[in-house]
This record gives C-alpha cells, sequence and structure tokens, in this order.
C-alpha cells in the first residue's frame, strides 16, 4: 500500500488547531500567474493552501509543498478561489430550498413584526447573499375559516392581515413561504409548541374541504411562493396520505403558479410518489436543539439516496444550526433543548448539506452566533448542496458508529467528489479512508469545506482522526475516476419503499435496508418480492468498456428462493438460491454490458426473496464461460 502522509489532518480533526492559520511569518510572494496567490512559509502550519475568502486571496505554503511544483499549486490555489462562487442555476426550482422558518424558535409564538424583522436582517446581514432567501411562517397565523369559508389570520399575531407581510418580504427580494395541514385542525392546535399551550386558532385552520379556496388566497391574492403542508389534522381525520397530498399538489397547480413549491410534512419517508409531486418531503419527527435529536435524524437519512434527484429532495427538517449551548433562544428551550456544540453544528450543517436536505435556517436570526452564520454561509460546505447535480450522498463505509459518505461534486463520473466522515460516536474516531472505497484514483489532493483549506495530497489511503460527534467534509480532487466495483443493497432504489404504515406487516410491508450482522456495510435489503413492484434496482451502473462482465450477489436467506435479475429491463434471467442457514453466500451471473449507464433490477412479482446484501461487478474479460 502506497499512502503520503498528510498525518498532519489527524491532529486538525481532533481539534488541534493551533497551526492551523498561515501567519505572516517567513517572506511572501505574489504567484506570476495568479495575484490573488501569495506564497508563505510556515513550517508550523499544517495546511498546503489557506483561503481568506475576506481578503479575496489564497495562500500557498511552501513548506508543504512535499515535492510538488509551487506554480502548480498556486494554480491549483486559484481555482479554489473562483470555486467559492456558487454557480448560477439553469432553473431555479432544481435546487435544495434555501431559507428560514419561524418555527424552531418561535414556535406558535410568531407575529408581523418578527417575521418582517426577520426577512429584514437576512437582506442586510449576508445571508440573503448566501442564497437564503424564502422566510417562511410556520404555525401560528391562524385564526380558522370563516362562515365564507375564508382563512382568517390571527387578529393579535398579525392584525394586519398577510398583504403587507408578504410584499415586505418581497420587497426586501426575498420570497415568502407559509404552512398548512392536509386535514381540518393544525398540528400547533393539538400540540401547543408555546407558552400559551395548544394554539386555538388552528382549529379549523387547515386546507381540508378549502383546499382551491386557501390555495387562490395564498399563492394568486397574497402571492406566497412556498408551502408546507403538515399532517396532524390528516391523521386525525385517517386521510390517505398519497392521494390528500395529490390533492393539494393539484389545488396549486390550478392556481396557475409553477413556481410554488410544496413540502411534504408527514414526519416519515411517505413513498417514491412524493418526488411526483412535491419538492421536498420530511423524513422524520421534528428536530430539537441537542446532540441526539441530530444523530437520529442524521441516521434515518443514510440510506435514502437513491429517492433524492434535482428539484427533489428528502427534508431533514429545519436547523438548529445558531442554537450553541449556553446560548439557546427558543420557546423549546423548557422542554429540554440543551443547545449543541460547535463540533455538532459542523456535522449538523455538513450531513444536512451532503444530503441535500433544504436549508431552513430555525434559530433568530437578528441575534445569530458570527461563528454560526460564518459557518452557513461557507460557500464551499453549500456547494455541496447548491448545486444542479441533485445527489444526496451514500455511505461507502460504516465501521461502528463512523460513516464515509460520498457523492460526485462537479458533475456525475467526474474526478471531484465530496467526502464526509462523520463520527456519531461519543469517542474520536479514527478513520482510514481509501480512495478504492471513493472510486478514485492516482493522487488525490484534499480540500477541506469547513477549514477552506486543502490539507494536502495522498495516494492510496489517508487516515484522518475525527472528534467525537465531529465530521469532516472534503473535497476530494483525483488524478483518476476509478469504475465503481461495489454496489450496497441499502443504497438501491426499493419503489416500495415507504415508512409510513408498519412496514413489515403482511398488508403493507415493502423492502427495506435493515442491520444484519455479517453484511457488507452492516446492513442488507429485506422484505423484497411476493409483487412485481416490490424491487430493487441499481441505478447508474456505469461500465467504462463494452464487455462481458461478472455480477456477484451477496445474499443471505432462510429457506430456497429465487429472484430475476434485469439489465436495461431486458428479459430477466431467474437466479435460484439455496437457504444460507444464517450465512452469506455468492452468485455470480455473467452477463454482456455496454460502454454507459445501466440499470440492473432484482424481482420476484410472486415469492419472497432472499436478503440481498450488495453487487459487485467486475470485467469478466479472459473468464471462460
Ligand atoms: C409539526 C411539524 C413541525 C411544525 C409543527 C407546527 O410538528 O413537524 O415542523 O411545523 O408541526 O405545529
Amino acid at each position: 500500500m502506497k499512502s503520503v502522509y498528510v498525518g498532519s489532518l489527524a491532529l486538525l480533526a481532533a481539534g488541534v488547531g493551533a497551526y492551523a492559520s498561515f501567519g505572516a511569518e517567513g517572506a511572501s510572494e505574489v504567484s506570476r500567474a495568479d495575484k490573488r496567490v501569495e506564497y508563505r512559509d510556515c513550517p508550523k502550519c499544517d495546511k498546503r493552501i489557506r483561503v481568506d475568502l475576506a481578503a479575496g486571496k489564497a495562500y500557498v505554503n511552501l513548506s508543504r509543498l512535499e515535492g510538488a511544483d509551487k506554480e502548480v499549486v498556486a494554480a491549483r490555489a486559484a481555482k479554489l478561489l473562483d470555486a467559492a462562487k456558487i454557480a448560477p442555476t439553469s432553473d431555479p426550482k432544481i435546487r435544495p430550498l434555501m431559507g428560514w422558518s419561524s418555527w424552531n424558535t418561535f414556535g406558535v409564538e410568531i407575529s408581523e413584526d418578527v417575521i418582517l424583522e426577520t426577512a429584514r436582517a437576512m437582506a442586510t446581514n449576508g445571508l440573503k447573499d448566501a442564497g437564503y432567501t424564502y422566510v417562511n411562517i410556520d404555525d401560528g397565523f391562524f385564526w380558522g375559516h370563516g362562515e365564507d369559508g375564508i382563512l382568517r389570520f390571527h387578529p393579535k399575531r398579525f392584525p394586519n392581515g398577510m398583504k403587507p407581510v408578504v410584499d415586505g418580504i418581497h420587497a426586501l427580494g426575498l420570497k415568502a413561504g407559509i404552512y398548512s395541514d392536509g386535514g381540518a385542525d393544525t398540528c400547533g392546535s393539538m400540540w401547543g409548541g408555546g407558552p400559551d399551550g395548544k394554539d386555538k386558532g388552528g382549529i379549523g385552520g387547515g386546507l381540508y374541504g378549502h383546499d382551491a379556496a386557501d390555495c387562490k388566497l395564498h399563492f394568486v391574492d397574497l402571492g406566497f411562493d412556498f408551502i408546507k403542508v403538515d399532517y396532524c389534522g390528516g391523521l386525525v381525520l385517517k386521510l390517505n396520505e398519497k392521494v390528500r397530498y395529490t390533492e393539494i399538489a393539484n389545488a396549486i397547480k390550478a392556481t396557475g403558479r409553477t413556481d410554488v413549491r410544496l413540502n411534504i410534512c408527514r414526519w416519515a419517508f411517505p413513498g417514491t410518489w412524493a418526488a411526483d409531486i412535491a419538492e421536498s418531503w420530511r423524513t422524520t419527527g421534528d428536530i430539537r436543539a441537542n446532540w441526539s435529536s441530530i444523530r437520529r435524524i442524521i441516521g434515518e437519512n443514510l440510506y435514502l439516496s437513491a429517492y433524492s434527484k434535482p428539484g427533489h429532495y428528502n427534508d431533514m427538517d429545519m436547523l438548529e444550526v445558531g442554537q450553541l449551548v449556553g446560548q439557546m433562544k427558543s420557546v423549546f428551550g423548557k422542554h429540554g433543548d440543551t443547545g449543541i456544540t460547535p463540533d455538532e453544528e459542523i456535522t449538523h450543517f455538513g450531513m444536512w448539506c451532503m444530503l441535500s436536505s433544504p436549508l431552513l435556517i430555525g434559530c433568530d436570526v437578528r441575534t445569530i452566533p458570527a461563528s454560526s452564520k460564518a459557518l452557513i454561509t461557507n460557500p464551499y460546505i453549500l456547494a455541496m448542496n447548491q448545486n444542479d447535480l441533485g445527489l444526496q450522498g451514500y455511505v461507502v463505509v460504516k465501521d461502528g458508529d463512523a460513516y464515509i459518505l460520498v457523492k460526485d461534486a462537479i458533475e456525475k463520473f467526474g474526478k471531484s467528489r465530496y467526502v464526509a466522515l462523520y463520527n456519531s460516536s461519543g469517542k474520536a474516531h479514527d478513520f482510514t479512508v481509501r480512495a478504492s472505497d471513493l472510486d478514485l484514483g492516482g493522487k488525490i489532493d484534499a480540500f477541506d469545506l469547513v477549514e477552506m483549506a486543502d490539507v494536502g495530497c495522498f495516494e492510496d489511503h489517508v487516515s484522518v482522526n475525527v472528534a467525537p460527534h465531529g465530521s469532516k467534509f472534503y473535497r476530494f480532487d483525483a488524478e483518476r475516476r476509478v469504475q465503481r466495483k461495489v454496489y450496497e443493497a441499502e443504497c438501491a432504489y426499493l419503489a416500495d419503499y415507504q415508512e409510513l404504515d408498519e412496514r413489515f406487516t403482511e398488508k403493507f410491508g415493502t423492502a427495506a435496508p435493515v442491520p444484519m450482522e455479517g453484511a457488507s456495510g452492516g446492513m442488507v435489503v429485506s422484505k423484497l418480492g411476493k409483487r412485481d413492484t416490490n424491487y430493487l434496482e441499481w441505478r447508474d451502473v456505469k461500465v467504462d468498456e463494452t464487455g462481458e462482465y461478472l455480477i456477484t450477489i451477496d445474499y443471505s436467506s432462510p429457506d430456497d428462493r429465487a429472484f430475476d435479475l434485469a439489465v436495461d429491463g431486458a428479459a430477466p434471467r431467474r437466479v435460484n438460491v439455496k437457504g444460507t442457514d444464517g450465512k452469506f453466500m455468492k452468485v455470480v451471473i455473467a452477463t454482456e454490458l455496454s460502454a454507459g449507464i445501466h440499470t440492473i433490477r432484482l424481482s420476484n412479482a410472486s415469492a419472497p426473496m432472499p436478503d440481498i446484501d450488495r453487487m459487485t461487478l467486475d470485467s469478466g474479460k479472459g473468464v471462460v464461460f
């Protein structure tokens, strides 16, 4: 194994950042190629390049060139400076939503003043410039529906109605968001959320029976640009989620507005239908400002990458960034929210970006701590989230409670990839990051997104120590992209997947990733088969050359079972397997694949399938069949 240093990475990741910044020590000389790049000599600094966005400069550390040509490193420094500008999008609806929502800090205790002061703060404190443009009013503004069927607004909190609020937000160049429920009553009317307890204005405030009138009011008369539709009222009425949310999506469409974004808030992955009608869907219960909540939400989103696509995202809930221990400001503070530490804040924000969640700030932006604002406006971290690829990171390594996730950075199948080292445990963790696990090869330049510093170059593998509850986020720029070999089942697309009903009951049971000892990645997909839609599919299976390939499926099966393997929708091949007695076995299928991207589906329309662990793809060159 060949590994090139980067030992110093380990120190910094554990929080020992004493020599993190290049001082003005040593001679300073400007690069010939780009005047924004300066050379400095700092033997004590462990970074190779440091970007200083405020100064508009990048510094190359001559002491950390490790044999590299200084002009080549300077050219990389200039490129990193350029990468600090988030590229404009081809379609404003394509990227995860960015903005603020009133709920996490204010609960139902909102008002015209709170909303407009927030909007003004965002317009002037750098948040709008960083892309946080939606100002979303959550629960608490309702005053039921009148006898005329028209929605009324809380007379004390919004005495002037919503028109001046929406107009005020728009006048600042921002977008306005509103909230409702698929049923008759809102969540706040049942569960409270403010010092006043239950919020009676939410009784009868929901969309149920008022779809057309409320959508006209919100999107035509008032001009809202977004709506989050909750489901406490929908549950009480036992409404069917797919039917109900589709009715609401159709009512929005009927207003003629095509730019309104819909968020489904049903606190669990609702099913693959959600992507057909909404821009985002909540996948978990409500976030709280404490580590166990953030850890739980990340855990529930680690294996949902297959359902994310441009314009349609898993929503991990509103951010608790800015709610630091000792600086909590929220009506929920007294409900046991302790706040989060700076390391947890990095994990929280970085993972929301890695997993392409909408980014809705939940703290009081009028008093957001400077360090929190710097974190959420860091353009390098944001670029993981705000790009047109629509990719959610997926897990490639699970080592106990530590995970390595990856996703493409600039183009699909390109040589630049985002990498997260996520340590969910309470102890520091030593990660071994292998290029082969990331489908990268050759020399790899590593840029730490949080530090805004290039930490150096490695080949084959690198070791990084990460603090408890901490994470590191990098962009790795490699010499080569290597054809992917391992496809875990838990990262595949499961067409029937949903988390609404007891997923293992006979009636609703759908295939799902579940932990299993001895499985690669610690997970298998279980309960596949029995109907034609309950299948597993690996999409984006790219091979570089046309030829023979060997597809190896690792599986575990309680008894003799079978599945059909189909490539790109062609006639499937039946694969029979024996019971494995609790162990894992392999079955190898030879197939011809043309250079390009393929879809490989495993299904059984009539009987249960074995549990699937993973697929490995090898060239069949030289193998005699
Ligand atoms: C539910 C949602 C929260 C928030 C409250 C408002 O709990 O999940 O995000 O909107 O309702 O009552």
